[in-house]
């Protein structure tokens, strides 16, 4: 997903934009840092650096971490909390490394000050985040606060959930530019099609969240957040083609129908309960994305004849598509029956899967998957 997010990031004005392992780092001004926040997409926290250091043991640390004037940024009413993030040889336990700076940061206060401030892990006023890779520690602030990949529109799930961030990240993978139809035919809780919208539409993926990190640190300026929020709103733009989310489950259509009016989409989102199987005559060539169950968390009488259903359907129903699936069942894909033109591997939490791509031919390229079935 580097890429995606480095692309988003240069699109915002963002300047030395480089994909890292697991992140890409960019400079810019604060406005830049709000509308990040505001914005993206793909990126599920926004660190701003405040020091880098030297540390090969705990005491070297603790030191660091406490040589950091932790007043510029919080006071003792604070309530903070430390993420550690480790990938070193001579630090193998993260949390072991966030209690270590959680003691310089508070035995600073207390020498100071004479008290402390509280830890709060779930709803800090200052989130910290500590990096170390090999000898050198990465501390930084998190402007965004709670994971950006909750878009706070209320949003109820079902079992198999996909992750607002990987569903957003799929869909520019995918290469849809808004200019047709999407269509997620298995859609569940409707994550995939509600994304597919704030993106057609151009429609902030934070605008529901009320609520950011960087609001609790001392240079907070709300007249420029305004700005930035008001600016982001007048690029809102319309878009013209169907945005469809079809399930076959009664209960998962209920949910997705309530996640739409959620998040603001009734009208730019329709749900409608189908099976897959019974799909003929679908609306014009677009782009399907879609994420079918996997066998792993959703149980499948016979995945095998399920994967070569959805196959026949793309060849019989779907010419003129061009559709994108997940799945961590590699076998399973085998069944669709036709050869993918783009492989990837994403995870889906901890399940590593493909996400692969079918050109499906109208007309007289149906004869190819004759004489591939033959
Ligand atoms: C892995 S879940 C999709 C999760 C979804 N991306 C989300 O974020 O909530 C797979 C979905 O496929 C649906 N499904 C299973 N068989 C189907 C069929 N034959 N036709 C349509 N939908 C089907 C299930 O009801 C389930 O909601």
């Amino acid at each position: 997903m580097e890429p995606v997010l480095a692309e988003e990031l240069t699109a915002m004005g963002a300047t030395n934009v480089a994909p890292a392992r697991r992140a890409v780092s960019f400079e810019g001004d604060k406005k830049m840092l709000y509308r990040a926040n505001l914005e993206l997409r793909t990126g599920l926290r926004i660190l701003k650096p405040i020091k880098q250091f030297t540390a090969r043991n705990e005491q070297q640390l603790y030191d660091g971490i406490y040589a950091i004037d932790w007043s510029q940024y919080m006071d003792l009413k604070s309530t903070f909390a430390i993420d550690g993030v480790t990938s070193s040889q001579f630090f193998n336990h993260s949390k072991y490394v966030a209690l270590k700076s959680k003691d310089a940061l508070v035995d600073q206060f207390r020498e100071r000050e004479g008290k402390r401030p509280n830890v709060n892990p779930v709803t800090p006023d200052l989130r910290i985040n500590v990096f170390i890779y090999e000898h050198t520690v990465h501390v930084a602030l998190d402007s965004s606060g709670d994971s950006l990949h909750k878009r706070n529109h209320g949003r109820e799930t079902l079992e198999a959930p996909i992750n607002e961030v990987l569903a957003a990240g799929m869909i520019k993978l995918a290469g849809w530019n808004c200019d047709r139809p999407f269509l997620d035919p298995m859609c569940g809780s409707a994550t995939i099609p509600i994304e597919a919208a704030m993106l057609a539409y151009n429609i902030p993926s934070q605008i529901h969240r009320t609520d950011f990190g960087f609001m609790n640190w001392p240079d907070f300026d709300s007249e420029l957040w305004e700005t930035v929020r008001k600016e982001a709103l007048d690029r809102v733009r319309e878009f013209d083609h169907p945005i469809v989310g079809f399930d076959s489950d009664f209960q998962a259509v209920r949910i997705a129908e309530r996640n739409v009016v959620q998040a603001g989409l009734e009208n730019k989102v329709e749900i409608k309960r189908q099976k897959f199987e019974r799909i003929s005559e679908p609306s014009p060539a677009g782009i399907i994305v879609m994420n079918p169950p996997y066998d792993e968390r959703l149980a499948m009488d016979d995945i095998y004849d399920f994967y070569g259903m959805i196959g026949d359907q793309f060849k019989k129903q779907f010419g003129g598509h061009q559709a994108w699936i997940i799945s961590s069942n590699m076998d399973a894909i085998k069944s669709i029956g036709l050869r993918a033109s783009k492989k990837m591997t994403l995870f889906n939490g901890p399940l590593e899967c493909k996400f692969l791509k079918f050109e499906l031919y109208a007309g007289s390229k149906k004869q190819k998957y004759k004489n591939k079935e033959s």
